[in-house]
């Protein structure tokens, strides 16, 4: 892992260089964060990193300065206070330390003495009145020109980022067997949670995300946020993923207990196809809204297969009926954030690519890359806000109701993978897992 890491860092260093460079910056200091108190309280939100600081150290708490400048050892300030409230490891030696040329200092005010810092550097981070009150010029705090090149960047993992993804993978897969496991054994949307974080070995705030677990229904609100206890289902759709170093796996499964109305269980196995055969077009050059439409044209067919609806294909897709059942982008970046920067950028200067008015909430426009990491997360729900402008008018007549109204119940279904794109095609991280 050291190795992969130095690399990485190597990395870091060439390509901040020359975004530097091309943004008339002489250095980058990056701050790792300030707590966040909720209004009228004293507690605090759970810490996240500013993911800038996290693409270069894994270093985890608040207030921690890093800066990097053209042709010098990145310097770190870690702020380490004398505290009997809240424990303070020492850093020790952890694989990352040689990296950096590491300073300690107990508090953010002497962390910003000991950085040194230029006048002409640049800053980003969630306190630029700090970092003015320390010596930023005003036109260096969160520039936008730099943090559009650096997340162009961030979007081609190195190997030191793919390996940490492959660990969240494998550490996920384990929560997500146990949490079939336990469903299975007729375990509420509480105990399927439970045995999902107990598995991998975290408690909640150290996920990604939230776990999106849903029995029945409640698998058609797509980020439902409920644990219900006591209640037994017949599907399971469940959205968890793990953390390695900073970086995260984001991966859904559905499954059916054995009294799931057999049509339900034979769309289930219908999608997962479905999200292989995508899955398997995934190759460098690709508009990635070409696989956001072939899905949806492939859900037609599946849908007409299935005798949901009279239309398949791209005469489904062209009439807007697919939109309904499918109404999420198949994926988005993956990395440091679940829904990883750079998805819409046009280039590496900034600018947008804007999805079409057909799939507005698509993420990712880019066109695909060697080392790109996103999901494909194709969806089939049940979701009566959307369904219900149909029911009525010229359209109808090209919708089963009846077998609609007989699935509704199910929920819905999702399966998503964490794809990484190689030279010619790709690997996905997530299958041979789970
Ligand atoms: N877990 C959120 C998503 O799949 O995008
Ligand atoms: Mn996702
Ligand atoms: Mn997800």
């Amino acid at each position: 892992m050291k190795d992969l890491y130095l690399q990485h860092i190597a990395t870091r260093q060439r390509t901040t260089e020359a975004a530097l460079a091309a943004a008339n910056f002489d250095g980058l200091v990056i701050q790792s964060g300030a707590p966040f108190t909720y209004h009228a309280d004293d507690q605090d939100a759970p810490f996240r990193t500013t993911p800038h600081f996290a693409h270069w150290c894994p270093l985890e708490g608040p207030f921690h300065l890093l800066y990097i400048r053209p042709g010098h050892k990145p310097r770190l300030v870690r702020v380490a206070p004398e505290d009997y409230w809240y424990e303070q490891a020492p850093l020790g030696a952890p694989f990352w330390a040689e990296a950096f040329d590491i300073v300690e200092a107990p508090d953010v005010n002497q962390a910003w003495e000991r950085l040194g810092v230029a006048r002409h550097a640049a800053y980003i981070g969630d306190e630029p009145k700090s970092a003015e009150a320390h010596g930023i010029l005003s036109d260096a705090l969160n520039p936008e020109a730099l943090i559009k090149r650096l997340d162009w960047e961030r979007a081609t993992k190195s190997a030191y980022e793919v390996a940490c993804l492959e660990d969240a993978e494998t550490k996920a897969a384990r929560g997500h067997h146990a949490a079939r496991q336990r469903f299975l054994s007729g375990g509420s949307e509480l105990e399927v949670h439970h045995a999902y974080t107990q598995a991998v070995g975290c408690i909640d705030r150290e996920l990604p995300y939230e776990t999106i677990v849903c029995l029945d229904e409640k698998g058609a609100i797509l980020h439902y946020c409920g644990k219900r206890a006591g209640v037994q289902g017949k599907v399971l759709l469940i959205d968890a993923g793990a953390k390695t170093l900073g970086y995260g796996s984001d991966i859904t499964r559905t499954w059916c207990a054995p009294q799931a109305d057999p049509r339900f269980a034979a769309l289930l196995c219908d999608m997962d196809a479905l999200q292989l055969a995508i899955c398997a077009r995934v190759r460098p050059g690709m508009p990635y809204l070409d696989l956001h439409h072939a899905a949806h044209v492939l859900l037609g067919d599946l849908l007409k297969k299935h005798g949901i609806l009279q239309l398949g294909g791209e005469e489904a897709v062209q009439q807007g009926l697919t939109a309904p059942f499918f109404p999420h982008g198949l994926g988005h970046f993956l990395g440091i954030q679940v829904h990883d920067v750079g998805g819409r950028q046009k280039t590496p200067e900034g600018g947008v690519v804007p999805p079409p008015r057909q799939y507005p909430y698509l993420r990712t426009t880019r066109t695909i890359e060697e080392g790109h990491v996103f999901t494909i997360e194709p969806g089939l729900y049940f979701i009566e806000m959307l369904l219900r402008p149909f029911r009525s008018g010229a359209k109808a007549q090209l919708f089963n109701w009846t077998l609609i109204d007989a699935l509704a119940s199910h929920g819905g279904i999702r399966i998503e993978d964490n794809l990484l794109v190689t030279k010619d095609g790709h690997r996905n991280l997530t299958r041979p897992k789970i």
